[in-house]
């Protein structure tokens, strides 16, 4: 019995050890527990996604060869109004932190509280910008208090559930503010002086693991300062004992509305981070590993899209992004077979000239080696002890005994089998296709009804809940509670006044996101952002009803001072009446504006399953302005992702089950300039190097996690149309691997997988030597004797899973010679 106590004991010790209790850091590397690491991380922001995806999302991470998970905490989510918190649904930090924990994965906590992130307004609540005589981001007292309350709210919550490594917890690290040194400057001394007052209160929050500070290269001991970039190969950090550390790897980037979508390659990311390692790195964290979708008015901006998938190497919705998750993968399971080399030895390089070096880290049981060719245009040949290697343009090979070249960045291995370090890796390639929704049996006739958005009041009285002899700001008059702000005033008119007459317009300077303006009643134009609007208008003698409609999308996060960047009707108004020559003009600006925020609609929940509201299904109007529409679906089968295709619809938000999927946009297309069907992954990449989707809707395609979804019976989508759309094509579609791609060598194993979903059929065999890519493979020259597709058939067609043997003996000898032989393939899912 003593015994079985003493055993249960010492395994629930074992169980709680998993997690480090002391993480320090010497110049070379992350300590924990008293040995050096290599950590590789990756970003996913908890909000992004819901708490039924994290396990999955988590699980990616730690198949993709993950130690951490990153997040940033979201300050504007959390603390919506001052004092009052949430923590329910996708904002449940404790429960995200704990299901990293549950994966035995380490935590990467960024609490900034500024995080710039494509987030609302930087993370930073509205209401903390309307109090008074508030700065951001300086020494005003102020901001460092509700900075320090909320920070020191979130680390109480940590510590309570034990969950920093100092506690036996994941979390290896936390970050105080972000990016701070790249706007330093703008802030003059005291900007010194706040960052020494962060670097200050975070470390008296007593942690007990290190606080980084991101792209802050004063950064004041013991803060680590870390790199943020697309390479950060050339950073060191300010501190002979700081380890050197990157803690945003871009896989991607973000996407406004307007934009296309970028992508950064599989070869490029890889060459980052091998180079990165190369170069003495020992943390590199992806951002963002899951990017996810800006749910609600999550989305910063201005003009930052719903999704915000980045290109990271798991999509949006969840689905692995191949080929670059699986080339990561490899990189990942390398780097770790080399983790004592390369945190322990002893490193010397050789410059061969041209761009490429050698790096060799030694030990006394190995050495192991990075062969870099940082050179855009050509290979490199290195001769390394007797023997010649190459190393292609914009590349970096790794032999982990400083033999055999095991991985190389620029060569996507589809199927590798790494003799070395005996493990195999299925990097097939995979095609991600959108199926129709199998549950309805007409998925594109879907029965709407529709009301209209009630603006009477607005429009035809100009009456809102205050007035003011001037025109605000719209943060100041809404504290950000809703897209949505009414400036309305009324402008007496006297017959004789020499301002009317047939010429006239109204003249607003605007930095309204989106602007409806009307007259008495009457929609006059809208428009975008920073403008000065001119547009003919009819008014009359006696009262005029002038209603504006000032609409964000998602407030600026990133810059000096951004927090001030006006949003609304600042001014001046004008309204302009010409008489032959002679122009009168009537400034309004310091007019009585009546302002009210928020729509009817929304307040009246009219998104919400309970609304008792009155909808008509009679003659459903198209294009028509300030309108909403509701219909009801049936859930797809299966457990694939679902998204919504919204093209014909204009601008507005999404509701599924009364959950905001967010704004909707599909209206705006993309300029037609700036993409590229092919894109070199050699040289140094940038935003818009290579992009898609040129002249077609921003964002057509939203995504809807299962768990908002009803599996059975019905479920209610509700739109709000502002600017006039077609909801009759509206459709569900669910997204997963449509085919796989392999290309496998001889006397190698062939892996086909369709993620759990059978195989349907081989489009495509060829074995001899095939050409092409995923999608576009040819026959070559040489073709096996044996009919390749019909083997594959027999092995593979009906199965979720197969392996084949690639070899002569199997599909018969091609009868040509070439030097390497290899199968490719391309199967249906
Ligand atoms: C960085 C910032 C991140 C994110 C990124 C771009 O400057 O720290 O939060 O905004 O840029 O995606």
């Amino acid at each position: 019995m003593v015994s079985l106590r003493f055993l249960l004991c010492f395994l629930l010790f074992l169980a709680s050890s998993v997690y480090a209790t002391i993480v320090s850091h010497d110049g070379r590397a992350i300590t924990i527990d008293g040995h050096r690491r290599v950590l590789l991380s990756g970003s996913i922001h908890y909000p992004r996604s819901t708490p039924e995806m994290w396990p999955d999302l988590i699980r990616k991470g730690k198949e993709g060869g993950l130690d951490a998970i990153e997040t940033y905490v979201f300050w504007n989510a959390h603390e919506p109004t001052r004092r009052q918190y949430d923590f329910s649904g996708n904002l449940d930090l404790i429960r995200f932190l704990k299901t990293i924990q549950d994966e035995k994965l380490y935590g990467v906590l960024r609490i900034g509280p500024y995080v710039c992130a494509e987030w609302n307004y930087g993370g930073f609540p509205v209401w903390l910008h309307n109090m008074p005589d508030m700065e951001f981001r300086t020494t005003n007292k102020a901001f460092m208090n509700e900075m320090q309350n909320f920070t020191t709210m979130i680390v109480d919550m940590v510590k309570k559930e034990k969950l920093f490594a100092s506690q036996g917890g994941p979390i290896i690290l936390a970050q105080i503010e972000n990016e701070y040194g790249n706007v330093i400057g703008s802030y003059g001394e005291t900007g010194k002086a706040y960052i020494q007052w962060c670097a200050n209160m975070a470390q008296s929050l007593d942690i007990g693991v290190p606080w980084i500070m991101c792209q802050q290269d004063d950064a004041p001991q013991p803060m680590l300062n870390t790199c943020n970039g697309y390479y950060c190969d050339n950073f060191e950090p300010n501190n002979a004992k700081t380890p050197k550390m990157w803690t945003e790897n871009w896989t991607g980037w973000y996407k406004n509305w307007g934009g296309k979508n970028p992508h950064r390659t599989t070869e490029d990311v890889a060459f980052a981070v091998a180079r990165f390692f190369q170069k003495g790195g020992t943390f590199q964290n992806y951002y963002m590993y899951h990017g996810g979708t800006n749910f609600d008015r999550t989305s910063g901006g201005p003009y930052i899209t719903t999704s915000y998938d980045y290109d990271a190497p798991i999509d949006e919705f969840g689905n692995l992004n191949q080929p670059k998750y699986g080339h990561l993968k490899q990189l990942h399971d390398i780097l770790h077979s080399m983790e004592k080399t390369l945190t322990y030895g002893n490193v010397s390089t050789i410059d061969f000239g041209n761009f490429a070096s050698a790096t060799i880290y030694k030990t006394e049981e190995r050495s192991s080696c990075f062969f870099g060719n940082v050179n855009e245009t050509s290979d490199a040949t290195i001769n390394f002890q007797g023997e010649t290697y190459v190393v292609p343009t914009w590349s970096v090979s790794i032999l982990p005994d400083c033999k055999t070249e095991v991985y190389n960045t620029a060569k996507v291995c589809l199927f590798c089998y790494i003799q070395l370090l005996r493990i195999a890796i299925n990097t097939q390639t995979s095609v991600m296709v959108k199926k129709p929704n199998e549950a309805e049996d007409e998925p594109s006739n879907l029965k709407w009804s529709w009301r209209p958005e009630n603006m009477d009041n607005f429009l035809l009285k100009g009456k809102g809940e205050s007035t003011m002899r001037q025109l605000f700001d719209q943060k100041i008059v809404s504290n950000d509670q809703s897209d949505y702000l009414w400036y309305m005033t009324t402008l007496n008119l006297k017959e004789e006044d020499p301002v009317l007459g047939k010429n006239m317009s109204l003249r607003i300077n605007s930095t309204a996101h989106v602007l409806h303006a009307f007259v008495n009643g009457k929609h006059v134009e809208n428009g975008k952002f920073h403008y000065v609007f001119e547009q003919e208008a009819k008014f009359n003698p006696g009262d005029n009803v002038i209603s504006l409609l000032s609409i964000t999308v998602g407030l600026p996060n990133y810059g000096a001072f951004f927090e001030n960047v006006p949003a609304g009707i600042t001014g001046p108004v004008f309204i302009i009446g010409r008489n032959g020559d002679e122009t009168i003009v009537k400034d309004l600006s310091a007019h009585k504006w009546s302002y009210k925020t928020d729509l009817r609609g929304f307040e009246n929940q009219l998104f919400s399953s309970e609304s008792p509201s009155k909808w008509s299904g009679d003659s459903v109007p198209f294009n028509r302005t300030m309108t909403w529409y509701k219909t009801t679906f049936k859930a797809p089968l299966g457990s694939e992702p679902v998204v919504v295709d919204l093209l014909g619809l204009g601008k507005g938000t999404a509701w599924i089950n009364g959950n905001n999927i967010g704004r909707y946009w599909p209206a705006f297309l993309s300029t037609e300039d700036g993409c590229s069907a092919e894109c070199n992954y050699r040289g140094a990449y940038y935003a818009e190097k290579c992009q898609t989707n040129c002249g077609e809707p921003t964002q057509r395609w939203y995504h809807i996690p299962r768990s908002f979804l009803n599996p059975k019976g019905d479920n209610k989508l509700v739109l709000f149309e502002e600017i006039g759309g077609n909801p009759s094509f509206v459709n569900f579609q669910t997204i997963g691997v449509g085919g796989v791609c392999a290309n496998v060598y001889e006397k190698n194993v062939l892996e086909l997988s369709c993620d759990g979903r059978p195989i349907s059929a081989i489009k495509f065999a060829s074995f001899g030597n095939p050409r092409g890519n995923c999608g576009s493979f040819e026959k070559g020259t040489c073709e096996a004797s044996k009919d390749v597709v019909d083997i594959l058939t027999a092995e593979c067609v009906g199965k979720e899973k197969c392996s084949v043997n690639v070899s002569t003996e199997k599909f018969g000898a091609p009868e040509c010679n070439v030097a390497t032989r290899s199968l490719a393939v391309e199967a249906l899912c």
